[in-house]
């Protein structure tokens, strides 16, 4: 019985030893310390031993078992850690691979145009809102003082849903939404998208624009102009100068066009500003006191001025973009270069 145990001890150790990957370690360890192991089997046959014997063979027994889990678990450290070596070397990451470069984004020009003229405002003390881009007829046109059939709607070509409701052709339905809710005295702003059945180089179907409208107490002509001042020379520096021409608008009465130093060749007479030296800047007037009747402001108590230019003209100029088109199509390469 003791050569038996020398043998299993030579043998269990050796093969443990020569074991490669963990499955057959535990075959091993089934076949030496298993319920059918071999050990297992003398443990069991002591009984058998002459007592004499019994202490010395039972000492060298347990011996034999210890050394065998011993190189067991000696193999299973040896195999795991092997494996999880062999895991990392897989999932290795190259850190000195070069990369691929961090991709930076950019504001798009009409945003930056926006962000800019709203910080203006918002220092002036405007609030700034949005309206719906689908109105009904009544907000784009009739509380507006262009009733149907009116011919000022013809200068505006309109995309139309169904018989009433359109796609706004203007901000100023905004100076309606601010009349019918807010009280006076207020100021407010409002940039957005506008939608005209147009379409040139210098015309899209989509366009921005901002409607900015203050009604108070005894304001008027002289408040409109040296607000619009303020901000040119906010937006533009100190030494902007700005004309102001006649027009018509239909919601406005008197109506202004206000030009501004042209701002690619400050002045001197350019190509884009057809050699006058001036640009158009803000388009606008004294709010037509029957606009107000009409959203129920006491036009006795309260007057008020109104403006709201196109911005992509500007921004075009000032970006010098060829073609209005660019600004809608979200072309990468257009947008790069506007960095
Ligand atoms: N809504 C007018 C347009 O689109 C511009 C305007 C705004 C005029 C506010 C007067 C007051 O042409």
């Amino acid at each position: 019985m003791k050569e038996q145990l020398e043998e299993i001890l030579k043998n269990g150790v050796q093969e443990i030893e020569n074991v490669q990957d963990l499955k057959a370690l535990d075959e091993l360890r089934l076949k030496y310390l298993g319920k059918a192991g071999a050990l297992t089997a003398i443990l069991r046959g002591m009984k058998d031993v002459k007592p004499e014997e019994r202490r010395e063979v039972g000492s060298l027994a347990n011996l034999v078992r210890e050394k065998i889990e011993t190189a067991l678990s000696e193999k299973l450290a040896e195999l795991e850690n092997a494996k999880l070596l062999a895991d990392m070397e897989k999932e290795k990451v190259d850190i000195t691979e070069p990369s691929r470069g961090i991709k930076r984004g950019a504001l798009h020009p009409i945003t930056r145009f926006n962000n800019k003229f709203m910080e203006i405002c918002v220092e002036m003390g405007f609030t700034v809102i949005q309206t719906p881009e689908i109105e009904t007829d009544y907000y784009n046109f009739e509380a507006l003082n262009v009733p149907k059939n009116h011919p000022a709607r013809d200068m505006q070509d309109s995309l139309y849903i169904t018989d009433t409701i359109l796609m706004r052709t203007h901000t100023s339905p905004a100076q309606v939404h601010a009349m019918e809710t807010l009280k006076p005295p207020f100021k407010i702003v409002c940039p957005g998208r506008v939608y005209r059945n147009d379409d040139d180089s210098s015309h899209s179907p989509i366009f921005n624009q901002f409607e900015a409208l203050v009604i108070d107490e005894n304001v008027g002509l002289k408040d409109f102009m040296s607000m619009v001042r303020e901000m040119a020379v906010r937006l533009y520096g100190k030494d902007v100068k700005m004309r102001i021409r006649p027009a018509f608008f239909p919601f406005t009465e008197p109506s202004i066009e206000i030009d501004a130093t042209c701002q690619i060749c400050h002045g001197k007479g350019c190509s884009l500003c057809k050699g006058t030296g001036f640009s158009e800047f803000f388009g606008g007037g004294i709010v037509n006191p029957k606009i107000l009747e009409m959203s129920g402001i006491d036009s006795k108590k309260y007057s008020g001025f109104a403006f709201g230019p196109g911005i992509d003209r500007s921004v075009m100029v000032t970006n010098k973009i060829p073609n209005i088109k660019y600004l809608f199509r979200n072309d990468l390469r257009f947008l790069k270069q506007m960095r």
